[in-house]
């Protein structure tokens, strides 16, 4: 895991969305993992930004959404098909017929919609870029605590520190959905890069966690520790409870140190 502390929430956006453009502008066919949330607004603005002013095109990537709330319909308000098109798809050049979520509405087969979308990822060739939020109880994506570290995409019931921290997402009156469809964790941790993003101290206790805590499904995060190619941005808030900052720290340099000398081949 590289884990890097930066100086602020806007820094973690600015730098995460860098990771994004600099993996587009080397494919620009990449199949990127999206998420949803609050974490990745600042990011996705910054995105919608460069393809303004400095032309990056997203006009041949594919991209996946860990998750989708369960029986809406794709032009339900409270989707996450919504919040996509809001905060990124109406503001980049993506096609959005290759743009997926991984929808399911009453009348469908969810075991038969999350097989098609585990096909729809292997046949795009799987993911090379995903991008994660956590939530303060360690889910990834609705892998809520003590979900398998080995499962697929599948309906999951939300927890309820979940429904609480995103009840605000939702107008007065307006029904909660309880259940999402997920990407699994192990359907997550076949993504070739990962990038983690956690800002502000109600996440430090699940980022100390997910980095110095043992693997284990009450936190799922910390599955991420079996991924050979995982990023974590915080900032000092998200990073406030870690035991091994300065070791984080001398990591960083001396990696940077070693690139300098030994450039990786892309
Ligand atoms: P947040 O949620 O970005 O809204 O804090 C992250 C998550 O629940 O995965």
């Amino acid at each position: 895991m590289e884990i890097l502390i930066l100086e602020s929430k806007d820094a973690v956006a600015a730098f995460g969305a860098e990771i994004f453009a600099e993996q587009v502008r080397k494919k620009p066919a990449s199949v990127l993992g999206l998420a949803t949330g609050g974490s990745p607004l600042a990011l996705y603005d910054k995105l919608a930004a460069l393809h303004r002013n400095e032309a990056l095109s997203f006009r041949d990537i594919t991209s996946f959404n860990l998750d989708e709330y369960f029986g809406l319909s794709s032009t339900d308000a409270r989707s996450y098909r919504h919040y996509m098109r809001e905060h990124l798809f109406s503001r980049i050049d993506i096609d959005e017929s290759r743009a997926h979520l991984p929808a399911c509405r009453d009348d469908e087969d969810p075991w038969e919609k999350a097989e098609a979308y585990e096909a729809a990822i292997r046949e795009a060739g799987g993911i090379d870029l995903q991008l994660l939020g956590i939530g303060r109880n360690g889910h990834i994506g609705f892998n809520e605590p003590t979900s398998s570290l080995a499962s697929r995409t599948r309906v999951k019931t939300l927890a309820e520190d979940t429904m609480r921290d995103n009840r605000d997402w939702f107008r007065e009156g307006e029904p909660q959905p309880e259940l999402a469809m997920t990407m699994g964790i192990g359907t997550i941790l076949e993504a070739t890069e990962i990038l983690l993003i956690a800002t502000g101290s109600h996440k430090a206790p699940a980022v100390r966690r997910t980095i110095e805590g043992p693997v284990a499904s009450v936190c799922p995060a910390s599955a991420l520790q079996l991924h050979a190619s995982v990023t974590i941005l915080l900032d000092p808030d998200a990073a406030a409870e870690l035991e091994l900052t300065r070791y984080y720290q001398t990591t960083g340099e001396h990696q940077a140190r070693l690139l300098e000398r030994w450039k990786r081949p892309d």
